[in-house]
């Protein structure tokens, strides 16, 4: 019996499919010369996000995994907005890659005004990386964590700080929870919806001991669901998935230019200045499904993350 299933709420499963319909709130204010990072910025919401950035001013660093790509994007900003774009590679299926990314974030002298966790990926076969991890848990999931708890020290000496993790509804997915047991899945049977929701499930509990962590102090950290949006999400796949996704989900997506509206709304609206620990739908606060709001599995994955994260393989 899935122990979570008592514990939904009609009314919250009613919200969502309201909020998934709505438009996100829309935020004009300049961000000139305050320093963004956005990870993932070469495709889908990540490219519109850092050009909706750059168009109100704001000097944006990219921690992407592709040079041509993020060189192209660097040119493409620079020249249209007159900010400054700097960027960093690195690929999170490589933990030592991450922790680079994340001493380089940690050293940086200048404050990071907006952190935005948006890199993912979506695979409908089992695949662990080099460190012998399920990808999609290390990509969606670990990266952030190993990024933001590296990060505690420099964030909470800023004036202010918000970070923002692209999330997902697709967390719901994780109908039974997020299995610690079998995070190789070995017991369960793999699925790309399984194991997509498990990470966005992960990140949705670190959200809350982070938010914890951060209390007290003037940075803020939230989650959102992007919509549902068409981007390049999952074209890794085989061409039976694609060919799914080219003709039942893309005429339906709608355009990741909504998504860059809502994370720069969450990223600078007064409205949501004081706002730490929430899941939004676009711009509309939302009640995750029972299993990520689990405290005694948040405590235990975070442990179980600093242990995977920080282990001996992962030092640089
Ligand atoms: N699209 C949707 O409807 C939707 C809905 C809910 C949530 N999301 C979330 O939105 C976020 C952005 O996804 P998207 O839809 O914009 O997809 P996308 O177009 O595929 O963009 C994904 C970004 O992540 C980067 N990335 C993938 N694997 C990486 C790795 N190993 N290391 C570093 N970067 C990596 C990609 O780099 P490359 O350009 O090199 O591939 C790309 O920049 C994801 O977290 C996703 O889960 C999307």
């Amino acid at each position: 019996m899935n122990p979570y299933l008592k514990e939904y709420e009609w009314a919250n499963i009613a919200a969502m499919l309201r909020n998934n319909k709505a438009e996100p709130k829309q935020e004009s204010k300049d961000l000139r010369g305050k320093l963004v990072v956005i990870t993932g910025a070469t495709s889908g919401i990540g490219y519109e996000t850092a050009h909706l950035y750059a168009s109100r001013g704001a000097d944006v660093l990219l921690i992407n995994r592709n040079k041509e790509k993020s060189e192209l994007l660097k040119q493409e900003l620079e020249q249209t907005y007159q900010m400054q774009c700097t960027y960093f590679i690195a690929d999170f299926s490589h933990l030592k890659e991450i922790h680079a990314a994340a001493e380089m974030l940690a050293q940086l002298p200048t404050p990071i005004e907006v952190l935005i966790h948006n890199a993912g990926v979506y695979n409908t076969k089992l695949r662990f990386t080099d460190d012998d991890i399920e990808e999609v848990f290390q990509v969606n999931y670990l990266a952030s964590f190993i990024i933001t708890y590296r990060l505690m020290e420099k964030l909470k000496g800023q004036e202010k700080a918000r970070i923002i993790y692209v999330n997902s509804e697709g967390h719901r997915f994780a109908l039974a929870g997020l299995k610690l047991d079998d995070l190789r899945w070995q017991k369960q049977h793999y699925t790309g919806l399984k194991s997509y929701g498990s990470a966005k499930t992960a990140q949705l509990l670190s959200l809350f001991s982070f938010a914890k962590v951060f209390e007290g102090s003037a940075v803020t950290i939230n989650a959102m669901h992007p919509g549902d949006v068409k981007t390049n999400m999952g074209e890794n796949n085989g061409k039976l998935y694609r060919f799914f996704k080219h003709h039942m989900i893309n005429p339906k997506s709608r355009s990741p230019k909504l998504s860059a509206q809502a994370l720069y709304y969450l990223g600078v609206s007064d409205e949501v200045r004081e706002t730490t620990g929430e899941f939004f739908n676009f711009t509309t606060l939302e009640t995750p499904a029972p299993h990520a709001l689990d405290q005694g599995m948040a405590e235990r994955l975070w442990e179980r993350s600093l242990k995977m994260g920080f282990g001996a393989a992962a030092r640089i």
